[in-house]
């Protein structure tokens, strides 16, 4: 497999890191990841944008934002993937120096790396939805970053595996924030509701889409606090994310969501996501 690092396509085993990068000592670094579909990235400016945002909050030096759909395109090119059920994985984190807390000498370069993979996520999983777990929202005040800081989500989302879940939904002070790895929506009597945007949870893009989406069809939306009473209670439960799309959530720690079956209004946004995919 071909990956690309420092502005050079490698074999991904003959790719080299330094021990001394602060992506592997620190967790110093930002990443994204962002899907093609039928051959274009879909969504690539909200992606590009959310990586330049998180490298200027981090204080990360790096340009390279801009150049990442034609390394995607090579990287596909060069690995002969199919350009659909693909996705484009990228890491930027603030390059390799003796370890020490503060920053490295102004001038040291970034490391950048970027690698396609395949999407994981099954055509059945999002017609019959999945299982998820709550668990408590453990990580630190900064989730508005995608960092690669991602110890909390790990131990999150492990805990959900292990509960036979797909995903854990995780509540701060008895409300959602969001997921291991997606956003989290909920539907009561016919209105949206998802966690307003702030630095406890990631803009995510899929997010973005889902509100877009809510609008066009005239659905009743409302980005508002949602409490862990609510949540049990809704009349349907989806997550959204790059890799999972608009997927329901069927069972919430054991216990079915309604009757337990992918609800009426995530069903037509999922059908709308569709579309939408086909457009860019
Ligand atoms: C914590 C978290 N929230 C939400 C999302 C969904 O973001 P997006 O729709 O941009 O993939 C992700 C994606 O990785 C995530 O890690």
């Amino acid at each position: 497999m071909t990956v690309y690092l420092n502005g050079s396509f490698v074999e991904k085993r003959a790719a080299r890191i330094s021990p001394d990068d602060r992506g592997f000592l620190f967790a110093d670094g930002v990443y994204e990841v962002i899907r093609w579909y039928d051959g274009r990235l879909f969504e690539a400016e909200a992606h590009l944008d959310r990586l330049r945002d998180g490298l200027s909050k981090m204080r990360i030096a790096c340009d390279a934002a801009g150049e990442l759909p034609r390394i995607g395109e090579e990287l596909l090119r060069r690995n002969g993937a199919p350009p659909d059920r693909m996705k484009l994985y990228v890491q930027i984190t603030r390059g390799a120096a003796r370890r020490t807390h503060a920053f490295p000498a102004p001038g040291t370069p970034p490391t950048v790396y970027a690698e396609v993979a395949p999407i994981d996520t099954s055509p059945e999983e999002l017609e019959h939805g999945v299982d998820a777990i709550t668990t408590a929202d453990q990580r630190w005040a900064r989730c508005d970053i995608k960092s690669t800081s991602l110890l909390a989500n790990v131990l999150a989302n492990q805990a959900a595996l292990e509960a036979g879940a797909c995903e854990a939904i995780m509540l701060k002070e008895g409300v959602v924030t969001e997921a291991s790895h997606s956003s989290v929506f909920a539907v009561t009597d016919g209105e949206v509701r998802t966690a307003p945007l702030s630095n406890l949870i990631l803009a995510g893009i899929t997010r973005k889409v889902v509100l877009e989406l809510c609008d066009e069809l005239r659905l009743a939306v409302r980005e508002f606090p949602l409490t862990e009473s609510e949540l049990r209670s809704a009349d349907e439960v989806f997550l959204a994310g790059t890799s999972c799309e608009v997927m329901p959530v069927v069972r919430l720690d054991g216990r079915p969501i309604a009757d337990g079956r992918p609800g009426a209004v995530t069903r037509r946004l999922g059908q709308a996501f569709t579309k939408r995919i086909g457009t860019g």
